[in-house]
């Protein structure tokens, strides 16, 4: 039998090519995952902030809901770049909202953890060992013996990119297929490097889309600030083979994300979203509050440095019931969030995606 393409080898995990993203922090989970898979799109599982066997743990959660392909999402680990001099500066900025959460900051020296480097290792050899459909690579390009040990395992690799050059290095690292994120995307910026140079510098999804497809010949799924099921057809008109949701899957009853977040998607008093490293020191989108128009002028490149010194602030201003000192990650689409069960969520989408691609009738 010939071998199956990239392209096939994707599209046949999913019946709708809508793809749940993986969101880090706890927005997705297993019960979010197994819904959308079920409903015919491909859920993710993020494993990023997580221990080897926590990931390994949702995994098994996953199977026992569903028999449906699923995909999980790793972290390349990061350079020890940060200027300690710039960590500690912030760290004095940040007095205040240790004072006002009653919270000290987290410590930012995790080298002798896994925290730093997220466990990257462990987790590759636990999905080597125990083969998912599906693995997607965020913050970096894995290694080509890292992405043939997993085709050899009978998993299709995906890397996430934000220009040409990076789809190239995937390309060159033998990945099946690539993720263009555009810059409306909630969430971190899955940049392969971090350059505080380039801040603002970031493509929209349609031009990246056409420079990504012009610059390697791999399947592409696209993502940020789809919320419409007319906004999917248009990425798949624009050569994409599917579409890659967060934002929009963040308000469902089965995300994890906290209810204070899902409020404040569509909460008139959050106007606008922003790219920004106040929380953790990688640039990421979220709704403009407090904590970012206060920090975000001077918060410095050091991830994940900065993720741990804020993390506590973050729990503590989540437990105050105030959103104002939270991380709420969001894409530019937020407004039109819609709140339903995700298999209704993936049903609309998809019903959507079909009326926008029927002839039209004049
Ligand atoms: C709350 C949240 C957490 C995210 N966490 C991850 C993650 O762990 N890994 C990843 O590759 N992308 C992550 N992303 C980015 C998504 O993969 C995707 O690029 C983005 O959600 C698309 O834009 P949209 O939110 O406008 O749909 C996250 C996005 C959000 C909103």
């Amino acid at each position: 039998m010939a071998p199956l393409s990239g392209l096939t080898r994707v599209t046949r995990l999913f019946e709708h090519p809508i793809v749940q993203a993986p969101m880090a922090g706890g927005g997705s989970n297993p019960a979010l995952a197994a819904a959308v898979g079920d409903a015919g799109g491909l859920g993710f599982l993020a494993a990023g902030y997580k221990t080897p066997a926590a990931m390994h743990e949702e995994i098994k959660q996953l199977r026992a809901r569903t028999g449906r392909p699923f995909g999980v999402n790793l972290f390349l680990p990061q350079p020890p770049a940060a200027d300690p001099a710039a960590v500690g500066a912030y760290a004095e900025r940040l007095a205040g909202e240790a004072a006002r959460y009653r919270t000290p900051l987290g410590e930012t020296d995790h080298e002798t953890d896994q925290s730093s480097d997220d466990g990257y290792d462990a987790k590759l050899a636990i999905l080597l060992d125990d083969p998912v459909p599906i693995v997607s690579f965020t913050f970096g390009c894995p290694s080509r013996t890292a992405v043939d040990a997993l085709a050899e395992a009978g998993t299709v690799t995906v890397v996430t990119v934000t220009s040409a050059a990076e789809a190239r290095a995937a390309r060159e690292a033998g990945a099946d297929a690539v993720c263009v994120q555009g810059v409306e995307a909630g969430g971190h910026q899955g940049t392969h490097h971090d350059d505080p140079e380039a801040d603002g510098e970031g493509a929209g999804l349609l031009p990246l889309l056409a420079e990504v497809r012009e610059s390697v010949p791999l399947p592409v799924i696209a993502a940020g600030g789809l919320m419409r099921g007319e906004a999917i057809a248009a990425v798949l008109a624009a050569g994409a083979c599917a579409a890659q949701l967060g934002t929009a899957f963040l308000p469902c009853p089965e995300s994890g994300a906290h209810p204070l977040h899902k409020r404040a998607l569509t909460d008139p008093l959050f106007v606008r979203t922003e790219l920004t490293r106040a929380f953790t020191g990688r640039p990421a989108r979220g709704l403009v509050n407090r904590f970012i128009r206060e920090h975000g002028p001077y918060a410095p490149a050091a991830y994940p440095q900065i993720h741990h010194m804020t993390s506590g602030l973050r729990k503590a201003a989540a437990a105050a019931g105030d959103p104002q000192g939270m991380n709420l990650w969001a894409g530019q689409g937020h407004r039109l969030a819609r709140t339903m069960p995700a298999a209704d969520l993936v049903g609309v989408l998809a019903a959507e995606l079909a009326a926008a691609r029927a002839p039209a009738g004049c």
